[in-house]
């Protein structure tokens, strides 16, 4: 319990920081009464950007690292495979990504926001991964790939309140066995109201607020695929849901 309270604490403190530095760069970080449209999130985004993965790493101590590491697992992908990530932001992913489908597979990283993609191509540069393309586009309108074996998205979907429909058309697009694996924020049971609320505050900078907690993308897996596995992490404050697309009828 103190250390949940202490790394928290240190997360807010960061957080707080983020908040004063993007008011500083222009309107308010985000509105903490409702969901976000596409134009509000690309600006939020790309001004977050610059400090996007510094903050990620305060997120670090958390665990955030080996959350993305259990999401890419969770597809099951092979050497030679194609795997979008939606909403992949800076790449948080991509490491594990390639890792999975080596050189000779594929990864399409899509996002809206241009700051935000510029930092993952900088990734992408200094790692030399030949293999990764980047797409600006909203995941709401995004035309999947064929021949597609994984999609992945992480601590993106709760942004989007029609994410049934972004999930049932990836799942559409899997080739047999294709699986996908969504991880996100969801609100913890049984935390104290003032911890939940440190949790808002922190996660604040990201344009996550109240109004997000209905948006509970694990009920899309778990509606369009077959065998899924749902796991909590972060204390019950994240969650990660994935599974396979279902054999035609
Ligand atoms: C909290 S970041 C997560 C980035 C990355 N997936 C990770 O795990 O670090 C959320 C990302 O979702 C993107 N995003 C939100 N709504 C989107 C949408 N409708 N279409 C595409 N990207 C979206 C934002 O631009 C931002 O880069």
């Amino acid at each position: 319990m103190f250390r949940k309270s202490f790394l928290l604490t240190a997360a807010a403190l960061s957080a707080l920081g983020t908040v004063a530095w993007t008011r500083r760069r222009g309107r308010a970080a985000s509105s903490p009464q409702g969901v976000l449209g596409p134009e509000a999130v690309r600006s939020l985004y790309d001004r977050l950007a610059p400090v996007y993965d510094a903050l990620a790493a305060a997120y670090g101590l958390l665990g955030a690292g080996q959350f993305h590491r259990r999401a890419v697992g969770a597809l099951g992908l092979r050497v030679g495979d194609t795997v979008v990530d939606l909403a992949c932001g800076t790449g948080a992913n991509f490491s594990y990504l390639i890792d999975a489908v080596g050189t000779t597979g594929r990864v399409v990283g899509v996002d809206l926001s241009p700051g935000m993609l510029a930092k993952a191509r900088e990734r992408v540069e200094r790692h030399g991964w030949a293999n990764v393309e980047l797409v600006e586009a909203d995941v709401r309108a995004f035309a999947f790939p064929e021949p597609l074996h994984g999609v992945i998205s992480t601590f993106g979907l709760e942004m989007v309140p029609e994410h049934e429909a972004v999930i049932e058309r990836a799942v559409g697009a899997l080739a047999p066995g294709g699986r996908v694996a969504v991880g996100g924020l969801r609100r913890p049971e049984g935390w104290p109201e003032w911890l939940i609320r440190l949790g808002e505050l922190v996660n604040r900078p990201f344009g996550v607020s109240r109004a997000y907690e209905g948006v509970q993308p694990w009920h899309s897996v778990r509606h369009h695929t077959t065998g899924v596995r749902y796991e909590e992490h972060l204390f019950g404050a994240a969650y990660l849901a994935a599974g396979t697309r279902p054999d035609e009828p």
